[in-house]
């Protein structure tokens, strides 16, 4: 898989998922099914999904005991996913089993992504309420080094992360990077951003991108706008 531009699908129904990507036609973007769509409508919507041809990555950020992960992540390569996650908060022995649960027989499995600390953690907040001494950027550092050296195929981060974490940890370490808005759009809730085009100077490997394509009035123009910027 190479740089691809991933519509978060942040739906709460079928309905409304289905009625978003017919606008698409025989495009089939890569989607990103979060937690409110997966609970909403359990497993099938990613079968459905994945018959439809789309690539997806199930963003449920799993963090639990190593065998209840592990468990997990083999029911979630039985449907087929391209990329999940999990916080890579849950150490390394939790990451592994992840990485033991997510293989399948024959040996192949899907791509595995770590969240160091969410994008809507400030320092303060990590500091003072969660007690995790030290500077933010050298905390999600030390996080996505624990990740690659546990297995873990990438991290989620902010674009403006992109370039620390491919110094630290490789550059085929993937960057899976939400954070994304046009230069003519209004920010939203999210702080740390990039245009597409500098989310590819900066060497995001994916940039996953909701509102600003599913809020749009055209999102099939929103969407070729992004890959015109970030993968052309
Ligand atoms: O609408 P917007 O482009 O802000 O959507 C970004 C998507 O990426 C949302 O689905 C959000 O949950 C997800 N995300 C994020 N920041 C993270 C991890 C995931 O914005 N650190």
């Amino acid at each position: 898989m190479g740089k691809d531009v991933i519509i978060a699908c942040d739906f709460s129904s079928k309905e409304q998922v289905m009625s978003f990507l017919d606008r698409f036609g025989d495009v089939k973007p890569f989607i990103k099914i979060g937690m409110e769509l997966y609970f909403a409508e359990g497993p099938d919507i990613v079968r459905e999904l994945k018959a439809r041809g789309h690539k997806i990555f199930l963003d449920l950020k799993c963090h639990d005991i190593p065998n209840t992960v592990k468990k997990t992540m083999s029911v979630l390569s039985r449907l087929d996913v391209d990329i999940t996650n999990l916080h890579a908060s849950g150490g390394s022995a939790m990451m592994k089993a992840a990485l033991e649960g997510l293989t399948r027989p024959d040996g192949t499995r899907p791509l595995l992504i770590a969240v160091t600390q969410l994008t809507s953690t400030s320092q303060e907040v990590m500091n003072e309420e969660l007690k995790i001494a030290g500077d933010i950027n050298d905390v999600i550092s030390s996080y996505a080094l624990n990740a690659k050296d546990s297995g873990v195929d990438g991290v989620v981060c902010s674009p403006l992360e992109a370039g620390k974490i491919h110094d630290v940890c490789g550059s085929g370490f993937l960057t899976v990077t939400p954070g994304v808005r046009f230069d003519d759009a209004s920010k939203g809730d999210q702080s740390r951003i990039a245009t597409p085009a500098r989310a590819k100077e900066l060497g995001s490997d994916y940039i996953v991108v909701g509102r600003p394509i599913t809020a749009a009035e055209d999102p099939v123009a929103a969407y070729e706008r992004c890959v015109r910027e970030f993968v052309d």
